[in-house]
């Protein structure tokens, strides 16, 4: 068996994933999750393999985590927990500080009394995108946007993480995705995207599409498949980069093409309306990931189509 790994919000879309990846590699998993947007669902088919551990606990209750920090004493640190909506952070931006970086300064107190070999973080390209001009891409060694609170905890965890890193002795990698989609995604605020459309076009409803005026095809985003997002995980657990990467696919697409693609993947056609603008929304964002293949040699497999097909084909075997 391989390292004991604590995955913080594996019940939720991307960490359920992960936590199936960890499971495969022979890893020895302990799940924490306060099911507040996860769900055991997502986690069931995991539960019978002795490797794996679900805690339902909140990572701000600093008592229990160094209970189980304590208890089961792991190497690597996968921390995906987070409230992750750019318009709640706006509207409750206490909760988000206390979540996004209260959550992460707990984890970090506990890894000073049981030390760990590497800290996995995960951040957000499209918060943390610089304004866009003409065809660049962002990089990770651009100044950010820094336009809403989620994308201001979220830098704010990157810099803590770093000088915890190197007071406290371990190797670290800060992983800015790209907007993710795939399988057990929910269609909830802004985040979900691709679920909120695919939803409403399985039930022959029209969408919205929040944007600005000067962006009649919606907001620029790059899609990235959860799949090509959990080889990132893989890659870094095996050797950790000690910087950030961005990994996205470094290809710009409005969100009115996303819509688009779907209704041809899904074989319907049905309207969208256009409002907006919403507050803290980047306009365009698109993420270089040249960084992320130097270190790293990942690089993402899976194009949209590709991935809105395998997500058509998962809710398909849901169903069934
Ligand atoms: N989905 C994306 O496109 C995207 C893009 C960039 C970054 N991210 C980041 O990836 C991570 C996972 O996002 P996701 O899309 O899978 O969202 P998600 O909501 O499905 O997952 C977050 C998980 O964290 C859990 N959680 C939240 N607060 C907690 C707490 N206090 N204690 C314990 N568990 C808690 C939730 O119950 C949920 O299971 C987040 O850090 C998010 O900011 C996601």
């Amino acid at each position: 068996m391989k390292n004991k790994v604590l995955v913080t919000g594996g019940a939720g879309f991307i960490g359920s994933h992960v936590c199936e990846m960890y499971l495969k590699e022979d890893y020895e998993v302990l799940c924490v999750d306060n099911l507040s947007s996860g769900k055991v669902d997502n986690i069931c088919h995991l539960l019978a393999d002795d490797r794996f551990t679900f805690v339902e606990a909140d990572i701000n209750d600093t008592t229990k985590m160094l209970a189980i920090f304590q208890s089961f004493r792991p190497t690597i640190i996968n921390h995906h927990a987070a409230q992750k909506s750019v318009v709640s952070s706006i509207e409750d931006p206490m909760y988000d500080l206390d979540i996004n970086l209260g959550g992460l300064l707990i984890l970090l107190q506990c890894v000073q009394k049981f030390p760990i070999e590497k800290f996995i973080y995960v951040s957000s390209g499209g918060a943390l995108s610089k304004v866009i001009e003409g065809t660049e891409k962002s990089k990770e060694s651009d100044t950010p946007q820094l336009i809403s609170p989620y994308a201001i905890t979220k830098y704010a965890g990157e810099k803590y993480l770093d000088i915890y890193a190197n007071t406290y002795g371990f190797d670290y990698t800060v992983l800015r995705y790209a907007n993710v989609f795939g399988p057990r995604q929910i269609p909830d605020g802004e985040c979900g995207v691709v679920p909120i459309f695919v939803t409403n076009i399985l039930a022959n409803k029209p969408s919205v599409l929040m944007t600005y005026p000067d962006m009649p095809k919606g907001c620029t985003r790059d899609y990235v498949y959860v799949g090509d997002v959990v080889e990132a995980n893989r890659l870094v657990s095996e050797k950790a980069v000690n910087t950030v990467i961005n990994i996205g696919t470094g290809d710009e697409i409005a969100i009115l093409d996303i819509y688009n693609t779907i209704l041809d993947v899904f074989e319907k056609d049905i309207a969208i309306t256009i409002e907006g603008p919403r507050a803290g929304d980047v306009k365009r964002s698109v993420l270089a990931n040249d960084r992320a293949k130097e270190l790293t040699g990942w690089t993402n497999q899976v194009s949209l189509k590709e991935g809105l097909v395998a997500l058509r084909e998962a809710m398909l075997q849901q169903q069934a």
